[in-house]
């Protein structure tokens, strides 16, 4: 077999921002009058292996109606995109849904480089070895840390016209204000000649939303809840955890699945490392997510504000998800 040598074929690096700051955040969003943690908080170890759970559960259809779209339609989205290609992806996780884009490159082009950023460790590096065993003629560069900074590393590198794949409704994490000042710095690392390949979850019934957020099995609740041990090991905390539940919501007039942890009694929480006390009165809630759902048309006119232009849009056959090429 033919192929890149082993040692230039992976490369791993840590950004600036793999360092995060926890308890700086903590510290504003915990003692803020609206009680809120930063939903980049899921993602250590247990959170990633949740995730992964999460990814399969039967109600929740996003990973799978989007894995089926991508299985279909990658080579009419490689079609659309310039030859020599690379491949970018922010928040890869475990690196999955990616190889149908890479094996679609890999039909036309002999080799391939395909850089993948997230914000945890592990999952990026089981993904990306088990990609090399596959692929002999792929090169990966896993970089660790927030979009941003994983952005402007690769405006110096990757010298290839990029395809940007931001998969998984990842997007809809992002409040209104944070989506311009994403989607205007992609603007700003992105040449004329790159793609971006934008994965979004629609609007839908109400019962369907809030079950993939609510499963019957319990993974989301877990998967909420475990930001509160990652509290408790990571700032010497003492929440307990059966001291708050679950909760998943529908707000319709912002579009979104609000995710919160309700505190089930009057309690004081310690975080010891950051020498505080905070106080929750029974009912009173910490928000940990949002996930914004969106109509085509309206994605479509906060691309063109940005002076994004839509090449094409794949959906699945009963309109759940929605993939965005965009140029
Ligand atoms: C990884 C942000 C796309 O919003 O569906 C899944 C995270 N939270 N279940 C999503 C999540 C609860 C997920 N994203």
């Amino acid at each position: 077999m033919s192929g890149l040598s082993n040692e230039v074929r992976y490369v791993s690096i840590t950004l600036r921002s793999a360092q995060e700051n926890l308890g700086f955040d903590v510290q504003q969003t915990l003692t803020a009058p609206i009680k809120s943690l930063p939903c980049k908080y899921f993602y250590d170890q247990r959170g990633m292996a949740l995730f992964e759970q999460i990814c399969s559960l039967p109600e929740y259809y996003l990973t799978r109606v989007e894995t089926a779209i991508l299985k279909n339609r990658a080579a009419q989205i490689i079609e659309r995109c310039p030859t020599d290609l690379s491949l970018v992806e922010l928040g890869s996780g475990s690196s999955t849904k990616i190889r149908f884009l890479i094996e679609a490159c890999l039909a036309r082009q002999q080799e391939l480089a395909y850089y993948a950023i997230d914000i945890s460790p592990g999952g990026l590096e089981n993904g990306l070895r088990q990609l090399l065993q596959e692929y002999p003629q792929l090169r990966v560069v896993g970089l660790v840390g927030e979009f941003a900074d994983g952005l402007s590393y690769l405006s110096t590198h990757a010298g290839q016209p990029r395809l940007v794949a931001f998969l998984g409704s990842t997007v809809g994490n992002f409040a209104e204000d944070e989506i311009a000042r994403f989607f205007t710095m992609l603007r700003q690392e992105l040449r004329p000649e790159d793609r971006l390949l934008l994965g979004v979850d629609l609007l839908k019934a109400p019962v369907v939303l809030e079950a993939a957020y609510d499963d019957s099995q319990g993974i989301t609740a877990q998967f909420n809840l475990n930001i509160l041990a990652r509290l408790n090991r990571e700032l010497s905390a003492d929440f307990d955890l059966a001291a708050f539940r679950h909760r998943a919501v529908l707000n319709r007039e912002r579009s979104r699945i609000e995710m919160h942890l309700v505190s089930v009694r009057d309690q004081r929480v310690r975080i010891g490392d950051l020498g505080l006390n905070i106080d929750f009165r029974q009912g009173e809630s910490i928000h940990t997510e949002n996930c914004y759902k969106y109509s085509p048309a309206r994605m479509e006119s906060l691309l063109a504000d940005h002076g994004f232009h839509v090449l094409c849009r794949f959906t699945d056959p009963h309109d759940q998800f929605c993939l965005f090429l965009v140029s």
